[in-house]
């Protein structure tokens, strides 16, 4: 095979030659004289009327703190995939640091009854969510044989670990005690993961609500075991049966029921790609972090988050 002639500079229609910011920004109409002395000259110090000088003034990379995001890579292989592993669970843990702010906003806007800002939270947890599930696709194009050689590099550090991940678990109310052990060897994070179990969950608030809003919720249910998973209650379901008969009168609560279904669906989307992701590239073999693997992580598919919005639907 010979190798393909040298490429000539031949301007093309996205070259900044043609008046294009190289990066996408500007572009045409603010092209004109500055931009072509700036692609011809060497020296150039102009550029679309652009700030080019940073050194007395705030950069992007500045205010995005880039330095330490960009260089907290660190593969320990010099296997070429790794790279893609290590960004993906990065850039998740991104997401979810977002989802969990978001989600405690929310939590105290309904404890103030300020629902429409707790609903435009919600929302924005749920895209989170919907952009996790499909950021899969990306690890998806990682095979078994790619997986298998930087396997090693991996130890036992495993997603089971995660701490933010157990802390939006336990914030919607899949509670587990059991789950605290794998930070006990970071007293700073397992306060925070302890915290999150013993504290009511935004369901659990959204229940509060709900009697306050005048339905009759069993008392044992708004005073109950924090630690313990939401248990199923025939007066929570009773009060959503209501508002889902008469939605012009609950509004407020029929919105909420809809954001939150909206919430474990795409919760449970995530669940599942999760699953059939690890299954196409390790199959049945044991997780890094001890687990049986997808058995186990297919039992979490079962985990429902909040019983009596979806059981109610069989009512209705
Ligand atoms: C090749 C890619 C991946 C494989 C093979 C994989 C495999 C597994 C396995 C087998 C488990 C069960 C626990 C264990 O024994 O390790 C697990 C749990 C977990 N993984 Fe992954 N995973 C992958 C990618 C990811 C990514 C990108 C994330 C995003 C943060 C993630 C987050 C989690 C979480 C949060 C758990 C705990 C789930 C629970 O306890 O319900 N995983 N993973």
């Amino acid at each position: 095979m010979t190798n393909p002639s040298p490429k000539t500079t031949t301007p093309t229609s996205d070259s900044p030659t043609q008046g294009g910011c190289p990066f996408g920004h500007g572009g045409e109409s603010t092209g004109g004289a500055s931009a072509t002395s700036a692609s011809t000259s060497a020296n150039a110090t102009q550029w679309h009327d652009a700030q080019l000088d940073f050194s007395k003034s705030m950069s992007y990379g500045d205010y995005l703190s880039l330095d330490p995001i960009l260089n907290a890579q660190h593969p320990r292989s010099t296997d070429h995939n790794e790279m893609l592993f290590i960004i993906q669970h990065q850039t998740s843990e991104l997401w979810m640091k977002l989802a969990l702010y978001e989600l405690q906003a929310a939590r105290t806007a309904v404890h103030n009854d300020e629902l429409p800002p707790a609903f435009k939270m919600l929302a924005r947890v749920s895209r989170i969510l919907e952009q996790l599930v499909q950021a899969w696709s990306v690890l998806a194009t990682m095979t078994p044989s790619e997986y298998s050689s930087m396997r090693p590099s991996l130890g036992s550090s495993s997603g089971f670990q995660s701490y933010q991940y157990r802390i939006l678990e336990f914030m919607l109310g899949n509670k587990n005690a059991a789950m605290l052990a794998p930070h006990s060897h970071r007293p700073d994070l397992y306060q925070q993961v302890e915290a999150a179990l013993n504290a009511p969950s935004f369901y659990d608030e959204v229940v509060r609500l709900l009697a306050r809003r005048d339905f009759a919720i069993a008392p044992e249910r708004l005073e109950r075991d924090w630690t313990k998973p939401t248990p199923h209650d025939t007066t929570v379901e009773a009060a959503w049966l209501e508002v889902y008969r008469n939605p012009s009168q609950h509004w407020e609560l029929y919105e909420m029921a809809e954001e939150l279904v909206d919430l474990e669906d795409a919760f449970r989307q995530w669940r599942f790609r999760h699953v059939t992701t690890v299954e196409r590239i390790i199959g049945f073999k044991q997780g890094t972090g001890g687990t049986n693997g997808a058995p186990y992580l297919r039992k979490m598919l079962d985990v429902v988050l909040f019983p009596e919005l979806w059981h109610v639907r069989t009512l209705l």
